[in-house]
């Protein structure tokens, strides 16, 4: 328990000026290697509703599948903190019910939660959710559970005046506690004169160098997800040429008769 990172751990990693990694992972394994490794975050992403469950849409999932896939991530993890996204329309119909999913995420292994956007709605949610005791991760720029209404998948903060609306939402969500703001596709100098201007941790998806902390999907920097690859992805793998072919080794191995071979026979 001594190692686990908690929201002061990350502060203090800003403070010091020393980066910060976050992964996703939507499984035990996967959370236990990547725990294993020495990531400071593990975040089950909504994402998980392409990656894990072949959606083409964040929006597809809800509370019960995300409390299933944090139950098994947590499981796996010792030191990182763990956060879960709150699924589309889990938090925004009103106060009661959102804190309800909330808690239910924490019940379940989360140890803090991520909420999209920025209004006076999710301001006061996330005081409450704070209240509550459960830390929130924000998460502006980029949005994908309002791509509907933004349009697709559209840069954020490319004009002066959008850059200060974006700098003025992250300043709104640090007054209402958050301990951490994810930038998604946001210009870098953006990010960099919002991470110089606010006091918690920013963390870059697509939001260039000079954020604290930098987040990927795991299936990205693992090379399996195959449908489509973000610009920011950065592949260190590729899962998808060693799954094909592991299995058509297997598959040969059982036709030519050497799987299995006499020591592995009961
Ligand atoms: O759902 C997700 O995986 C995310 C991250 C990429 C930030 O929200």
């Amino acid at each position: 328990m001594g190692n686990k990172v908690t929201v002061r751990t990350l502060k203090k990693l800003k403070d010091n000026g020393e980066k910060f990694s976050m992964l996703t992972a939507y499984d035990f394994s996967t959370a236990k290697y990547l725990d294993g490794a020495g990531i400071d975050v593990v975040l089950i992403g909504d994402s998980l509703a392409m990656t894990a469950l072949g959606y083409d849409s964040t929006n597809c999932v809800g509370v019960d599948e995300m409390t299933i896939f944090t139950k098994a991530v947590a499981n796996g993890v010792q030191n990182a903190m763990v956060v879960t996204d709150m699924p589309f329309m889990s938090y925004t119909i009103d106060i009661p019910s959102a804190l309800t999913n909330i808690g239910n995420m924490v019940k379940n292994g989360a140890n803090a939660v991520k909420l999209e956007g920025c209004n006076d709605y999710i301001e006061k949610l996330i005081e409450c959710t704070v209240n509550m005791g459960v830390p929130v991760m924000g998460h502006i720029g980029f949005t994908p559970q309002s791509q509907n209404v933004i349009g697709g998948h559209i840069i954020q903060g490319k004009t002066e005046e959008t850059a200060q609306e974006l700098l003025k939402q992250a300043k709104k969500l640090e007054k209402a506690g958050v301990f951490s703001i994810v930038l998604e596709m946001v210009p870098e100098d953006v990010a960099k004169m919002i991470t110089q201007n606010i006091s918690v941790p920013t963390i870059s998806c697509g939001a260039g160098r000079y954020c604290d902390g930098f987040v990927m999907v795991c299936d990205d920097l693992f090379g399996k997800f195959d449908s489509f690859t973000p610009k920011f992805a950065r592949r260190y793998g590729d899962m998808k040429t060693f799954i094909t072919d592991c299995a058509k080794k297997y598959i040969e191995d059982i036709k030519n008769g050497t799987y299995p071979n006499e020591n592995e026979v009961y």
